[in-house]
């Protein structure tokens, strides 16, 4: 319920409000749990191809991961559409000691206009808060956006798979990390 206390860690946290050059305005903040609704419609707008190049695997029912990422208190960040209300970008992490798994998706109207950045931004300056080093994430390799954002945010591409790409962004001090 709004104006209780949340499990989720950044509820209540406003990091930037962007207004994009088609003048959309994004308040990028910390997800409660009662945005748990509207994180679920988002996914489910996203098209198949975006589905799969964020979770490499076709998923319909996103109630569990949503779930998931309220129950084990991960840092989450949604991206709100000022105008509408609706979420329209997430970006997450889950520590592990000093480095977190991250991952991040914007619906597809909205690529493009700096919103994955600055989601990124916000999460950056949680986890340099919390002490956490780095980032690491898996792409496809043929993810050439999401390539183009993990060297925007200073980062590198670590490792090669078969099928998959191991990214790393180190965490930075807030005011280099633009
Ligand atoms: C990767 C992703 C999160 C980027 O979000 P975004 O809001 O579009 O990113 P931004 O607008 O902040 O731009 C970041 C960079 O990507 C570039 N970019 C964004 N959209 C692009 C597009 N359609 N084509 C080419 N480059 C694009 C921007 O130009 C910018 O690069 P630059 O700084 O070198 O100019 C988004 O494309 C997405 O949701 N992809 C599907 C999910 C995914 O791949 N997640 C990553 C794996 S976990």
């Amino acid at each position: 319920m709004k104006g209780t206390r949340d499990t989720c860690p950044l509820c209540g946290r406003t990091f930037e409000v962007l207004t994009t050059k088609d003048g959309k305005r994004i308040i990028i903040r910390g997800m409660c749990s009662w945005d748990k609704d509207k994180v679920i419609r988002f996914y489910e707008k996203l098209s198949l191809e975006t589905i799969y190049t964020r979770f490499f695997s076709i998923i319909r029912y996103f109630e569990p991961y949503v779930n998931k990422l309220i129950k084990e208190g991960a840092f989450v960040i949604v991206a709100e559409d000022a105008d509408t209300g609706e979420i329209v970008g997430i970006a997450e992490a889950i520590p592990q000691g000093e480095v977190a798994e991250g991952g991040i998706v914007v619906l597809e109207e909205y690529q493009g206009k700096g919103i994955g950045m600055a989601m990124a931004r916000a999460l950056n300056r949680v986890l340099y808060e919390r002490g956490i080093k780095k980032v690491v994430g898996y792409i496809l390799p043929d993810n050439i956006k999401a390539f183009r954002l993990v060297k925007r945010l200073g980062g590198r591409l670590a490792r090669y798979y078969e099928s998959m790409i191991l990214a790393e962004v180190p965490v930075r001090p807030p005011e280099e990390a633009s």
